[in-house]
């Protein structure tokens, strides 16, 4: 049986490179300096059910806090919006066995103002969302990210799909309000400590996702990240959105369109921790919603005759 696997690793040695100037604007010329960003193991995917291997060890992924005091800051770095998180939360039971995996920031991808359906970088079932946010973690294993990095499955980013609704988010407000105080790179803000990544995400989330073996999404491209992406996405209404497309960056013209397109799964292996009818329950959900409002208008016309006919009973 076919069986996510963290304990046989084929180590690779990752050279050190630098990543120098890159922009969103030349993705194409990416593995020109940087060998990785070229790579067979890249990041992101399409996740798609039909080419994936359900694993019946990959549990509920647990995120849990080590401290609440400090205020954790956000800083617009010119490429995109970056929460630094050092030393607040710990990733439990990615994987069996695996060790725990410190959380070192969360930063977003996004599209633009014209566009509310590119934006996330991996896709679910070829369908993208205007929003993905990656919380990047790295194995207790190592000192500090910088020697994680180029490890293989040394680092683990946690991806999260956002998608459109017309209530604001309330877990979200906090961040959103930030982002009015790092329009332009370089400016750093406090984050309010009414936002709680563990509220925002809520439990049950964690246990539906998809895992591979991919990349940094930017140069370097290192080929060191365990991925996990959410099945379940987060939601956040078109004001929210719209704080992120507002902001500018290191060329100070509009940060827009900061995702890469997916890259080819190739030989590797897409697992899944949860079974066949949870997610065609999801898909089903997504796809029969008209199908539903238009049930609902037929039991209603039912309920109209059955109605009428009692009154005519009574009547005579
Ligand atoms: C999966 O593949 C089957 C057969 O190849 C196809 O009929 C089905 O529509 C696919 N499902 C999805 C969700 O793509
Ligand atoms: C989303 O991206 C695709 C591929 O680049 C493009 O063809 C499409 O027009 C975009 N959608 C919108 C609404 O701009």
């Amino acid at each position: 049986m076919l069986q996510f696997v963290l304990t046989i690793l084929l180590i690779v040695p990752i050279v050190i490179e630098s990543a120098g100037q890159w922009s969103y604007d030349s993705i194409k010329t990416w593995g020109r300096g940087n060998r990785y960003c070229a790579g067979h193991s890249q990041s992101p995917i399409d996740l798609r059910y039909n080419v994936s291997t359900y694993d019946n060890r990959l549990k509920k992924i647990v995120l849990e806090e080590q401290r609440t005091w400090g205020t954790p800051e956000f800083l617009n770095n010119g490429h995109t919006v970056q929460l630094d998180l050092k030393k607040r939360y710990v990733l439990k039971n990615l994987a069996p066995g695996s060790e725990e995996y410190s959380v070192e920031q969360l930063h977003f991808h996004w599209g633009h103002s014209a566009d509310n359906t590119n934006g996330s970088e991996h896709l679910f079932e070829g369908q993208s969302y205007p929003l993905e946010m990656h919380i990047v973690t790295y194995s207790k294993w190592y000192a500090n990210i910088r020697d994680a990095m180029t490890n293989t499955r040394a680092l683990a980013v946690v991806g999260v799909f956002f998608e459109l609704t017309e209530k604001p988010n309330p877990s979200f407000q906090p961040l959103i309000e930030a982002l009015a105080k790092i329009q332009n790179e370089g400016y750093q803000a406090e984050v309010s400590d009414l936002f709680d990544l563990k509220e925002l995400l809520g439990d049950k989330r964690m246990e539906r996702y998809y895992r591979y073996d991919g990349s940094l999404t930017t140069p370097p491209c290192y080929e060191s990240v365990l991925w996990t992406v959410l099945v379940d996405p987060l939601k956040i209404s078109m004001d929210q959105l719209n704080a992120f497309r507002g902001l500018h960056d290191f060329k100070t013209k509009l940060m827009a369109n900061t995702y890469r397109p997916v890259r080819p799964l190739g030989t590797r292996k897409l697992f899944r921790s949860f079974p066949t009818e949870d997610i065609q329950e999801g898909i089903k959900l997504r796809m029969t919603t008209e199908l539903n409002n238009g049930q609902n208008l037929k039991n209603n016309m039912q309920l109209i005759a059955i109605l009428t006919c009692l009154l005519m009973v009574v009547v005579l």
